[in-house]
This record gives C-alpha cells, sequence and structure tokens, in this order.
C-alpha cells in the first residue's frame, strides 16, 4: 500500500525496462520519497520490477507491444529495442498520465515526470501535457559529453579538452562510437538530444567528486540544467530491484573467507561471453589460488545457462574455496570486509558500488560506455588494473594475484594516495549534500535545496 507524501506532490518516474537502468531510477525513486515525494513508476510490460519489493510506489504498467515489433532483445540489436519501446509506448504512456492527472487527489500537484534518456518519448508526452520533464542519465556524467557537444564541434572540442579528460581519450572514443552507426543508433541519438533540449533539466547519477572535469564542461555546452545527485545507492539504500532472485547464500560463505581475500566477479546484466571465455575465467580463477564468488547468471552465455559450461575437473580443483551464484546481492557483497577486489565489466553501477566500498577494480570492460568507464577506474582515479580483451587463463591468473596483493599492500600501479582516495571517497559519500531539484511548474524555473 503506498504510503501517501506529506508534501501531496507526485513524481512520475519512466523505467528503461533493463536492470543497470531499473536500479538508478528506483534508487532515485526512493531519494525523492524521502523527501516527501509520492512516486508513481510506470514501466512498459518487458521485464517488470517486482511492485511487492517497493511497497512505497505505485506501479503501472503500460503495453509495449514489443512481440508483435518482432524486436530482437539480443543487445546488440538493442537500438531497435529502443525505437520500438519509443513507439509503442507514447499513446499509453499520454493515456496513463491523463487518467493520473484526472484521478489525483484535489490537494495533489504533478509535479514532473522523470524519465530514463532512453525513454524520450516521455519528453514529448509531457510536453503536450504541460508538465516538466527531467532526463536521468545512469551513464557516468562524462557519456553526456557525446550527446550535448554539436555533433560537428565533438572532434575539436575533444582535442582541445581540459588535461584532466585527457586519459579519458575522448576523442578514441568518439571514434569508435562513430564506425558505422546504424540508422537506428542515429535516430535514437537524434531524438534523445532533442528531447534534452525540451527537458527542465537532466540528473546524472554521480559527484563532483569524482567527474568535477567532465561536469563542467557539460555544463559549458548543456542545453539544459545538470543536477549531480549521486551516487543514488548510497543516498537512498533501498529494497532489491533485481529481476533475477538474489542468491543470499554466498553471504554465509563470505563470513567463512578472511578479510579482504575474495575476488568477485560479475559481468553485469547485459554483456555476453563465449563458452571458451567460460573455460578461461574458470582455470584462470582455479590457479590463481585466491577464494572467488563468481556470478554466472543465465543468458551470460548465449542461450545457455552457464554452468554447465564449467570444464570437466573444475569443481574438484576448486572446492570450498569458490562459490558460484547466477545472481547476487552485489552492494552486500561489495561491502563485506571478506571481498578485497571486483573483476566487472566496468558497468557504471557496479563502478560506482565498487569505489563507494573501497574495492579494487580488475577491469574487462563488453561494450559502450563500459570503456569510458574502465579509463576513469585506471587512469584518471587509478584504483583499477585492465585486463586485454581477450580472455586467457594465464593472464587472469597473474592479473588476479596482482589486484589481490594490491587490496592488501597498494601497488606502484594504484594512486599513491589510492586507500586513502578511496576512504576519503567514502566519507565524502557519507554526508553528501543532496541537492534536490524541485520544479515550481514552470520549465525553466528550478530552485535547488
Ligand atoms: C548497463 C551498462 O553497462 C551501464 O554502464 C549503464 O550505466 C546501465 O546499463 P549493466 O551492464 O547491467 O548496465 O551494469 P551495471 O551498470 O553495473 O548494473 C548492474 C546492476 O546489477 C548493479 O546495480 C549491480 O549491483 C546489480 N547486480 C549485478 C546485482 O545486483 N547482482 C549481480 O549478481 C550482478
Amino acid at each position: 500500500m503506498e504510503k501517501q507524501a506529506e508534501n501531496s506532490s507526485r513524481l512520475v518516474l519512466v523505467l528503461y525496462p533493463f536492470q543497470g537502468h531499473i536500479n538508478p531510477m528506483l534508487q532515485l525513486g526512493t531519494i525523492f520519497h524521502a523527501k516527501g515525494y509520492s512516486i508513481t513508476i510506470i514501466h512498459p510490460e518487458f521485464n517488470s520490477p517486482d511492485p511487492s519489493n517497493h511497497p512505497l510506489f505505485t506501479f503501472i504498467s503500460i503495453p509495449d507491444k514489443l512481440l508483435e515489433s518482432n524486436v530482437s532483445l539480443s543487445p546488440a540489436d538493442f537500438m531497435n529495442l529502443v525505437l520500438a519501446l519509443n513507439r509503442n509506448c507514447e499513446a499509453p504512456f499520454q493515456k496513463c498520465l491523463k487518467q493520473i492527472l484526472d484521478g489525483k487527489h484535489p490537494h495533489e500537484r504533478i509535479s514532473g515526470v522523470i524519465y530514463d534518456g532512453l525513454m524520450y518519448f516521455a519528453q514529448t508526452v509531457a510536453d503536450a501535457l504541460g508538465l516538466p520533464g527531467i532526463c536521468m542519465r545512469p551513464t557516468a556524467a562524462a557519456m553526456l559529453l557525446f550527446s550535448v557537444i554539436p555533433h560537428t564541434e565533438q572532434e575539436s572540442v575533444f582535442e582541445t579538452q581540459i588535461p584532466e579528460l585527457h586519459p579519458l581519450e575522448l576523442k578514441q572514443m568518439l571514434k569508435s562510437m562513430s564506425t558505422n552507426p546504424t540508422d537506428a543508433m542515429t535516430e535514437v541519438r537524434a531524438a534523445a538530444l532533442n528531447a534534452t533540449k525540451r527537458s527542465s533539466g537532466m540528473i546524472a547519477n554521480t559527484t563532483e567528486f569524482l567527474e568535477h572535469a567532465a561536469l563542467s564542461m557539460i555544463r559549458e555546452y548543456s542545453p539544459a540544467p545538470v543536477f549531480t545527485i549521486g551516487p543514488f545507492h548510497k543516498l537512498a539504500p533501498s529494497s532489491s530491484s533485481s529481476l533475477l532472485q538474489e542468491d543470499a547464500h554466498c553471504i554465509s560463505w563470505l563470513d567463512k573467507q578472511a578479510p579482504k581475500s575474495v575476488i568477485y566477479v560479475s559481468f553485469g546484466s547485459m554483456a555476453s561471453l563465449s563458452k571458451q571465455d567460460i573455460v578461461e575465467i574458470a582455470w584462470g580463477l582455479a590457479s590463481s589460488e585466491q577464494p572467488f564468488l563468481w556470478v554466472i547468471r543465465p543468458g551470460l552465455v548465449h542461450g545457455s545457462e552457464g554452468t554447465e559450461l564449467l570444464p570437466d575437473g573444475f569443481q574438484e580443483t576448486v572446492g570450498e574455496r569458490g562459490f558460484i551464484v547466477k545472481w547476487a546481492p552485489q552492494q552486500e557483497v561489495l561491502a563485506h570486509e571478506a571481498v578485497g577486489g571486483f573483476w566487472t565489466h566496468c558497468g557504471w553501477n557496479s563502478t560506482l558500488e565498487s569505489v563507494s566500498e573501497g574495492v579494487p577494480m580488475l577491469c574487462s570492460a563488453c561494450f559502450g560506455d563500459q570503456f569510458l568507464n574502465m579509463k576513469y577506474i585506471c587512469y584518471v582515479w587509478e584504483i583499477g588494473l585492465r585486463l586485454e580483451t581477450e580472455l586467457e587463463r594465464g593472464k587472469i591468473q597473474g592479473a588476479i594475484k596482482t589486484l589481490m596483493k594490491a587490496a592488501l599492500h597498494g601497488a606502484p600501479w594504484m594512486s599513491s594516495q589510492s586507500e586513502s582516495y578511496l576512504f576519503d571517497y567514502v566519507m565524502r559519500c557519507c554526508d553528501i549534500k543532496l541537492f534536490l531539484p524541485i520544479c515550481d511548474g514552470s520549465r525553466q524555473c528550478w530552485s535547488l535545496v
């Protein structure tokens, strides 16, 4: 049952239905709810979150017609999925929002619509109904540089970028992003930018402390104000938003391990690996002689449960030293004292969660923004090691040993103040000032409290 918030203002949040986007949006909802707002979550039918985990919110599902649209759910084709969601969800969302407006409590005010940047149809509907729209970006703010700087200027801007951003190699990233963009990708980028221009602002899950240089540059170019309210998960300790069942047994197993001895291995919710990658990772972990907790989610290898691909003799070799789960309570895992390192695909949520707990990372970026996050981790913040793209057991073994040694004793490749840097960061997270944009009904007028 939804709890009625005291100031009778409601925010409508529109989810993009993938784990790495659902988590930050529901965390943001929790932050606003704590500030007195009632929260309505609108989501497509596909990958619906479980409302029973969030009794303070109202959940409304809208038809997405994805089955009829015949789009593939593979990450390689996800721009077509984004287009289909935007095409199919606009009319049902408008109908739903009108119903909310018609049926609202007489003293209630709809303050605005906060939508995931990929659900840009929500801005069009908000405009049509005279409501402010705010775009939530679940990636590093630096990714916004590729959308807010006009396309024709990007190359020259990235050439003369401020020194703090050099390690991100933005020009090189731009090249890899621009090589043969599909029609769908070009259409999504243009539509998302167009929506941003009409929005009342953008909310980024980041902090000035981590991304000061990128944020300064973004603010020069952004057509809308940018608010940094992150890291959301630290401000909004909320219940699980996992689409897969979290296996809590791994926590009891972690309880039995020595402090900082365990390497946690997870590649997030979308990345995929080959069968051979699983074999190389398995033998790399086995020969590292380090305790490990490994998430092999169904579909990590396309069309497979994953665990049946583990090589013969692997389980016998590692015995109790290894623990494998389909899905872990990741935040709890990273906060556990037994965890000394995180081998990650560098998704932005995983990155923030690891940084917040002071856990150094072994980085294997798989696609998109993960390459930029990897550069932040390894070359800007200097709290991680990069593992070459091709996974090979010997290199994995060596990298794990180096990382876990560094976790215990520090290392030359880690910033000399790395330990204190992480500690300092965690401290700042704790008393971070929450800038809450409050909508006063007009598009340009937001105040910060
Ligand atoms: C993707 C992109 O990689 C990411 O950069 C972007 O910002 C959002 O979309 P994803 O690949 O799923 O996200 O990675 P990540 O951003 O790390 O999000 C995964 C989330 O799932 C994290 O919040 C993590 O805590 C959670 N998770 C992961 C679990 O709860 N259990 C697991 O076993 C694995």
